[in-house]
């Protein structure tokens, strides 16, 4: 029988991911030569590179290879009693009295956290590496992380005039784990390693359909739709939510524009995932165009919000001051 291709894996790994409420339409994967990625990712729109060697040199990190190389030092990692971890930041919690965060942060060595991945059963406590790769590795993975496709990082962000290349975030979970719908703030170029990953994406108009936390919430930038159970009395617009899907494996790299939300979920059953993404700032405006993007109005909607939380320097006195300013007078 012949070998099964990349794309004969993908296909049987879509068969296998969680339906919703909505059905996704494919994101478009495409050789990272193709004009037509250009033209995509210049106009921000999402789309799956599958040949830029980004990170061929580390596409042998798993969690032997990095048990027994990345050194002595901790990492950030979350446990979540469910699969889920839903980002939380800590700067916020004084805001919301009473706030209990949804996963817990520990500092762990590699050596511990492989020892709890691979103890961990069904239905016991699930855990998931996120830490910033800096020089505190060892040299083994140093020079493996040299090797990353950096001319091609570089080239991606003269031709489309990104600001600088501000992190890599290494990623590594266990079977199932899902990082619920947010959006961030920077460019994205996330690059899987190990096992598959599946992206809900939505785009910057999407904002209403998916209800984020208010800004001085340490759940900011997330949505507050439960994906497994909507609450459609809370949350009606979430019935036409118009979302998109990739599915990523080793190899490839999913362009992930600013603004557009996203869920991550490792696909259960194919074991861990090691995924390492690179942040770029955004290119700065240079002329406004009219009419505004909706990634802008979500942009412009952030710092109003931000400024008249600041000004009334009390969380609860937000929701009334908006009531006041908007019914009424603009519904
Ligand atoms: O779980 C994840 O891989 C999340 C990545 C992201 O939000 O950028
Ligand atoms: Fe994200």
């Amino acid at each position: 029988m012949a070998a099964a291709t990349a794309e004969d894996t993908l296909r049987e790994v879509s068969k296998e991911v969680k339906q919703y409420t909505f059905t996704p339409e494919p994101i478009p994967r495409l050789s990272c030569t193709d004009p037509k990625a250009e033209k995509l990712i210049a106009n921000e729109q999402p789309v799956i590179l599958t040949d830029t060697d980004l990170v061929k040199s580390a596409l042998h990190w798993n969690l032997d290879y990095l048990g027994s190389n990345i050194g002595e030092g901790t990492y950030t990692v979350y446990s979540s009693s469910n699969h889920k971890f839903l980002y939380f930041d800590e700067k916020k919690m004084s805001y919301v009295p009473g706030f209990v965060p949804p996963t817990k942060h520990m500092d762990l060595t590699f050596d511990e956290f492989k020892s709890k991945v691979n103890s961990s059963s069904p239905g016991s406590e699930r855990y998931y590496l996120q830490q910033a790769l800096n020089d505190s590795v060892d040299q083994r993975i140093v020079m493996d992380f040299m090797g990353f496709n950096w001319n091609w990082i570089m080239e991606q962000q003269k031709k489309f005039k990104w600001g600088q290349l501000t992190s890599n975030l290494l990623l590594i979970g266990m079977d199932g784990v899902i990082t619920p719908a947010h959006y961030d703030e920077q460019q994205n170029f996330f690059a899987q390693i190990q096992g598959f990953k599946r992206f809900l994406l939505f785009e910057p108009s999407q904002f209403e359909c998916l209800y984020p936390y208010p800004i001085f919430h340490p759940h900011d930038r997330q949505s507050q739709v439960d994906f497994d159970n909507p609450d459609f009395k809370r949350f009606p617009k979430f019935r036409d939510v118009k979302g998109h899907e990739a599915i990523v494996g080793p190899g490839d790299v999913l362009y992930l524009p600013v603004y557009w939300w996203h869920q991550v979920e490792s696909v259960p059953n194919r074991g861990v995932t090691v995924s390492v993404n690179f942040w770029y700032k955004s290119a700065p405006t240079e002329k406004v165009v009219y009419p505004l993007k909706p990634q802008q109005k979500v942009a412009m909607m952030r710092n109003i919000e931000k400024m008249i939380t600041d000004a009334l320097n009390d969380a609860d006195e937000v929701p009334p001051f908006l009531r006041t300013m908007v019914l009424g007078r603009y519904t």
